[in-house]
């Protein structure tokens, strides 16, 4: 899978695509993002990628030029099988959404700031937009990071463990039931005592009933969704 993220502050993902699962996607090459820093093709003498709104009011628009030329650049190597713009009033992401979304082989993200895009980027060169949650960030920087994250720990072969992410929560709209480790007991913190009987079909029903319980305690509209 490729994902090319358009962003005006690639540096901000330095961080989150150095560590850990994404670093470990990356050096096995079962995914290949790329950063372009839309700053890069603007063409006027100031490297200029924002303006002033029409019609006036706060807060500064992204143009259509830049954004398009790196764009043009990128549809002229390859195929996208979506152009995604993160933003507080796309399609919410859950995991069917990721799920649907990771089998697809080339991805553009798209980021924006200040008051937004120029609308004509969204009716012209934007495929799908993607919210990831109720409540509004100062770009579109972290929701891609978050975005990319879901997605690479669905490629096959990411995780360790193939089993680990179909056990995830939500991926069978359930919370995954609790874990424990070492010691058994903890200043008298006991683990439940099930989980060190060695009987499989036991832990199996035990973590059943556990999610079940869970999910209906914390999040029971998950079970009651189609
Ligand atoms: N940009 C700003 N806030 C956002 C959000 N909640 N989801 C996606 N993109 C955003």
């Amino acid at each position: 899978m490729r994902i090319d993220i358009l962003t005006i502050f690639p540096d901000l993902f330095r961080g989150p695509f150095s560590e850990s699962i994404i670093k470990r996607a990356l050096e096995k090459k079962l995914v290949d993002i790329r950063l372009h820093d839309i700053r890069s093709y603007a063409t006027d003498k100031h490297k200029r990628v924002d303006d002033y709104p029409y019609g006036g009011g706060a807060g500064m628009v992204m143009m259509i030029e830049p954004i398009e030329r790196c764009l043009e650049h990128l549809f002229a190597e390859r195929t996208y099988d979506e152009v995604i713009f993160m933003t507080p009033d796309g399609q919410l992401l859950d995991q069917p959404l990721a799920n649907q979304l990771s089998v697809t082989k080339n991805l553009i993200l798209l980021c924006g700031h200040y008051k937004g895009v120029d609308e004509r980027i969204r009716q012209h060169l934007v495929t799908f937009e993607i919210s990831i949650g109720d409540y509004v960030l100062s770009g579109g920087e972290l929701p891609a990071a978050v975005l990319t994250d879901a997605l690479v720990r669905l490629i096959p072969g990411v995780l360790g463990d193939e089993t680990s992410a179909l056990s995830d929560s939500f991926q069978d709209r359930m919370l995954s039931p609790p874990v424990y480790t070492r010691p058994a007991d903890y200043k008298g913190w006991k683990v439940p005592g099930v989980l060190l009987s060695g009987h499989d079909r036991k832990v199996a029903e035990w973590r059943h009933e556990e999610a079940l319980r869970r999910t209906l305690e914390r999040r029971p509209g998950l079970l009651e969704e189609e």
